[in-house]
């Protein structure tokens, strides 16, 4: 169906379409909004694309499901493709364009050349998924290569990514700014994810012991608890206590380098990863004396 008729966005998968897109726009003296994702679209996803259009002329979304970011034994092949939906989605958020780009345009028969990833990729996920952030290091600064966007916009819920891409930005001098999001929730606080489509209604109601160890963390910090050792102790138990036995980490970082540290003084960023039954999920807040927007580290530096 023709995009105008239905209100979804463009959809272009070839870099000769896209150029074109890119000159008129630029002609035009539009300013420009990148949302990459992976599709499987969902609130958190919306949220960065209606940021973008609040600071933009015009926005462009990415779905590209990048393979050199999974690991041998990860959810490559299962991943949710959603490609429908999430176009209708995007027409209720209206975004301009959505790039799809075939696995052979982003990699070609032969590709060899990959992004190292800054030091803030070494620890935590980087443990985890040692290839992770090689994969996608180099997936999103192809992508800033394909679209020079003037802002691109990222989510909170991926912590030691956004730390990942800003530093990469900085240390390339990529020519784009990266705006960080805050994470978007269920209701019930469990954090918007394209793998919670995985979770059977039980695995769903166990999942919330996530986003409860971090808003038991919150409340010892706010009564005044700074040692890491006493509010991982806490955390750790509300995981196990839903039946979560396979952690992969809970640990409070320094929020800019993410170094462990022993006690959240003045700040840090508690970051958890685990299994609930056979998904993984992330989950991760600020705590201390740094709330978004009021000088965190996930603010764009100011120079
Ligand atoms: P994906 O998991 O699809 O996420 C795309 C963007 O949406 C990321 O910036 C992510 O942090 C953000 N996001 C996901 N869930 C969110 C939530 N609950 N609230 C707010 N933002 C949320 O992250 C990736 O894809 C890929 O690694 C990518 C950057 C596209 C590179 O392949």
């Amino acid at each position: 169906m023709n995009s105008e008729v239905s209100g979804r966005p463009r959809v272009i998968d070839n870099v000769a379409a896209l150029r074109a897109w890119l000159g008129a726009c630029r002609g035009s003296g539009r300013s420009l909004g990148l949302v990459p994702t992976m599709g499987a679209l969902h609130e958190g996803h919306l949220s960065l694309v209606r940021a973008s259009r609040a600071r933009c002329d015009a926005t462009a979304v990415t779905i590209f499901v990048n393979p050199t970011q999974f690991g041998p034994h990860e959810d490559l092949t299962r991943y949710p493709r959603t490609l429908e939906a999430d176009l209708d989605a995007l027409a209720e958020v209206r975004a301009d364009v959505v790039f799809t780009p075939p696995v052979e345009l982003m990699y070609p028969a032969g590709f060899s050349t990959y992004v190292e990833p800054p030091e803030v990729a070494r620890p935590w996920e980087g443990v985890c998924r040692p290839t992770h952030f090689r994969g996608v290091a180099t997936v999103v600064l192809k992508l800033f290569q394909l679209l020079p966007a003037d802002v691109a916009f990222f989510g909170q819920k991926d912590f030691q990514q956004c730390l990942v891409v800003r530093r990469m930005v900085r240390d390339l001098n990529v020519p784009i700014e990266i705006q960080v999001c805050p994470i978007v929730r269920e209701p019930d606080g469990l954090a918007m994810s394209s793998r919670n489509r995985y979770l059977s209604p039980a695995e769903r109601q166990q999942a919330l012991a996530l986003s409860r160890g971090l808003r038991v963390a919150g409340e010892l910090v706010e009564r005044d608890q700074r040692e890491a050792a006493e509010i991982l102790a806490r955390v750790r138990g509300e995981l196990r206590a839903a039946g979560i036995e396979r952690i992969d980490y809970v640990a409070l970082a320094n929020p800019d380098t993410l170094a462990e540290v022993e006690r959240v003084a003045p700040s840090a960023v508690l970051l958890l990863a685990a299994y609930v039954g056979s998904t993984r999920l992330i989950d991760n807040c600020l705590l201390g004396e740094c709330l978004l927007g009021d000088g965190s580290p996930l603010d764009e530096p100011r120079e």
